[in-house]
């Protein structure tokens, strides 16, 4: 442990690299030349992303006021960089550059930066509900505004969006911040109740309703909810009949139970949630237009993780911590190559998808490090030997044949020792900047 120097004392000038508002490269500091061994010339026109790679840099766009330091890895060097955000260019200045510091280090100074300088205390304890809700876009934090406001009032809302992202926990998020969070939070998820059964479980029933009722009858979801708030979840999914019935609790704010004489008079919030668009089933006759124009007064769309990807490494810290708790692990940090891929898989089940992934990797992690699991290598080396596969007959240019003996000797190398880059760089007797940047050059992921 003797050369592991204490990260602050290594925070120098690495130099820095610019970028147009496209992310290509415009220009390149001497110093940062100097210090990752490469030419201006080389660097010229190149995508930013071939540089410093593991940071989703494309998309961060507008929230880097936020965030302006961020942890990447430049032609393979872990990297703490700044950057800032001009007119129309970016500034990406290396301010530690993290050769022989022991990675969870930095990346625990790299979370301390990150970290909102605001302690929970100090903010409007009212809030303190929308603090579970992780997320650092622009794109949530506006959600987040819209919600509180919403909240405090007595209007429906209409939660749209994607499966997996959230939904529910805003829904939770606006009754917790209601006048009415110390009455029941009722969920109801129309998909889930059986047809038959859903007048009775939703709007109660009198004694003798049916056979098999109970005696003395029993009070539906929406009695139980009195005074709270009535989560109603794929409300798309209600019956044309039961959407009938549910209207007459919206306008008139009062429930009959089945096989009942009377109507009791409710008093709730409905918060409504879909990930269907309701205008096109409204259009198809298959929801009922008076329901969804009831529903309608507000909406709080939520955008898939796809178009917010800067929550992504939040939200994978926050499920690490969860799951370090639960299922007693101490992971503190990520390999750059799968925070890589991470930030690029697409997550079509959104954030509960995400929230798996970790859940199923941080049952078989094995010590602090979460690792590109081996299943996901394939993908990365088959690439390789595509690309190493070739006519053998006909002799190709030297530069072609020099690509192709080099992307073949990289593929092997890293197929050889299951992926890890450090062990391939030293069997290939090559500096492990120097393989990061061929896999860069060859494009090998
Ligand atoms: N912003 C977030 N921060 C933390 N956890 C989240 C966030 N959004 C969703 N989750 C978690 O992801 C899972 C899916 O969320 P959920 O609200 O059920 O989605 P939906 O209702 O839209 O399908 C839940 O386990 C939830 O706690
Ligand atoms: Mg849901």
């Amino acid at each position: 442990m003797e050369n592991v120097k204490p990260v602050q004392k290594q925070i120098e000038d690495w130099g820095y690299l610019v970028s147009d508002e496209n992310g290509i490269v415009m220009g390149v500091s001497p110093g940062f030349c100097q210090q990752f061994s490469v030419k201006q010339s080389e660097l010229a026109d190149v995508p930013i992303d071939h540089v410093i790679q593991g940071i989703p840099l494309k998309n961060y766009k507008q929230s880097f006021g936020r965030k302006p330091v961020i942890f990447g890895l430049v032609f393979g060097y872990a990297c703490l960089i700044r950057v800032t955000q001009e007119l129309n260019h970016n500034l990406y200045h290396v301010i530690l550059r993290v050769d022989e510091v022991d990675r969870s280090e930095i990346i625990s100074f790299a979370n301390a930066l990150d970290k909102p300088k605001v302690k929970k205390e100090a903010r409007n304890s009212s809030r303190y509900s929308f603090e579970e809700i992780t997320g650092e876009s622009q794109a949530i934090a506006q959600i987040k505004e819209l919600a509180a406001r919403i909240a405090t009032s007595n209007s429906t809302v209409l939660i749209t969006g994607e499966s997996g992202t959230g939904k529910e926990l805003f829904a939770q998020a606006i009754h917790e911040l209601s006048s009415r969070k110390s009455h029941p939070f009722v969920a109801v998820n129309c998909a889930a109740i059986p047809d038959e059964l859903f007048e009775s479980e939703v709007f109660g029933y009198e004694a003798g309703a049916f056979s098999g009722a109970k005696k003395e009858g029993k009070p539906g979801k929406i009695e139980q909810a009195q005074n709270g708030t009535l989560f109603l979840d794929e409300i798309s999914e209600l019956t044309y009949q039961a959407q009938g019935k549910l209207l007459r609790v919206l306008q008139e704010r009062e429930v009959e139970r089945l096989g009942g004489t009377g109507s009791k008079l409710v008093d709730i919030r409905i918060v409504a949630a879909t990930n269907r668009d309701l205008k096109t089933l409204v259009q198809e006759g298959k929801f009922r237009q008076d329901l969804y124009y009831r529903l309608y007064v507000f909406e709080l769309k939520i955008p898939s993780l796809r178009q917010r990807k800067e929550d992504i490494l939040p939200l994978t810290y926050h499920f690490i911590d969860e799951f370090n708790e639960k299922l007693n692990q101490n992971v503190k940090y990520i390999e750059p190559e799968l925070q890589e891929w991470i930030l690029n898989h697409e997550w079509p089940g959104n954030i509960r998808e995400l929230k798996a992934y970790i859940e199923r990797e941080m049952n078989m992690v094995d010590g602090p490090t979460l690792a590109v699991h081996s299943l996901y290598m394939p993908l990365i080396l088959n690439r390789a030997d595509e690309q190493s596969e070739s006519n053998e007959s006909t002799l190709l240019s030297l530069v072609e044949e020099v690509r192709k003996a080099e992307v073949s000797a990289i593929a092997r190398a890293l197929r050889e020792c299951d992926g890890n880059r450090t062990l391939a760089a030293q069997k290939l007797d090559i500096h492990l900047a120097s393989l990061y940047r061929k896999i860069a050059k060859y494009n090998l992921k």
